[in-house]
């Protein structure tokens, strides 16, 4: 069998649309961002053809300098195991190396065994744990040490980050809704400046906590909804910001947060304790250089 990949044409619609009917119990999300993909400036759709049919697909985004995204990663369920995602994701490789760039992520359910197989044969290492935690109906809570980050606080938050063990393990991503981004300090001065990164101080002042936030999945999902996209500190800085952000999402009459955050103990256990529901399954980011 001779499998062909190029990349995606607005004519492959019917049939990559068909191959992704079933691939979860509830469909598939790639007909609804298939239009978006393929006109994306930082971003390419490739498939693999056999006998000029599609029959798997994968779409990749340069993110900022360096970084790429793979996700959409699909096979038509009659050609699985024959070697077809991984001949699309070696195109997209090429393809990011050609554009410069030094790191490919995605990201997969850790209950996703086959997607697991598939990346770690292709040598991606696993580098964090994040998980997807919702609260719905936010009520109001009083925070005690917890605001908005001023501009002026740009270096002690970094500062913070640098020894942050939180941080460590979550390799340095954020996410904004189902994509990872390494948190660099620009990242950081602009969630900062659009009012969007929610500070915890110890009682001499020190930064000791950081929750960024983000209402992408309002747009993006069509929700009265907000996510957080990275959470760190210890159990009480990380439940105070919570009661921050719910405060804040009661006054603005936002119905849902999504909490996403690196799996780590403490701070699931804060979110909790907030009110947010953990989920069944985690999802693990892997990474290449190339
Ligand atoms: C994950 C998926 C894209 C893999 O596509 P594929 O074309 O079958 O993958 P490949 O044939 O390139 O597999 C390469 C290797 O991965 C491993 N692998 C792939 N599927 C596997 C499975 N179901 N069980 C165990 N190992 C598996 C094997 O080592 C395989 O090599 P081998 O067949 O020579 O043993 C496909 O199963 C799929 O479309 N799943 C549904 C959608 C999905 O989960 N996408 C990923 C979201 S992150």
């Amino acid at each position: 069998m001779q499998v062909y990949v190029r990349e995606a044409r607005e004519s492959d619609r019917e049939a990559v649309f068909e191959f992704c009917r079933h691939t979860w119990s509830w469909g598939d999300y790639i007909p609804h961002v298939w239009d978006k993909w393929l006109k994306e400036a930082n971003g390419k759709v490739f498939v693999a053809t056999v006998d000029d049919v599609p029959v798997g697909m994968q779409h990749i985004t340069i993110d900022k300098s360096g970084e790429a995204w793979l996700s959409g990663a699909r096979t038509a369920p009659q050609f699985r195991r024959m070697g077809v995602a991984t001949a699309i994701t070696v195109k997209c490789l090429e393809y990011a190396k050609s554009m410069g760039v030094k790191v490919a992520r995605l990201v997969t359910e850790a209950v996703n065994t086959a997607a697991i197989a598939a990346v770690q044969r292709m040598e991606f290492k696993p580098v964090a744990e994040f998980i997807e935690m919702e609260l719905e109906k936010p009520s109001s809570k009083e925070s005690a040490s917890s605001c908005w980050a001023d501009v002026s606080q740009l270096e002690d938050v970094w500062s913070f980050l640098q020894t942050s063990e939180v941080y460590r393990r979550a390799a340095g991503l954020y996410t904004i809704l189902y994509h990872w981004y390494s948190l660099d300090m620009l990242d950081l001065e602009r969630f900062i400046q659009q009012r969007k990164a929610v500070v915890h101080v110890d009682g001499d002042g020190a930064v000791c906590g950081l929750m960024l936030v983000d209402d992408a999945v309002s747009s993006d999902w069509r929700e009265n909804a907000v996510q957080t996209c990275y959470v760190d500190g210890d159990f009480e800085a990380v439940l105070d910001m919570a009661k921050f952000l719910l405060a804040h999402c009661q006054t603005k009459g936002v119905e849902k947060i999504y909490g996403f955050t690196c799996n780590h103990p403490p701070i699931i256990e804060a979110l909790e304790k907030a009110g947010f529901k953990k989920p069944d399954s985690t999802a693990i980011i892997f990474e290449k250089r190339i």
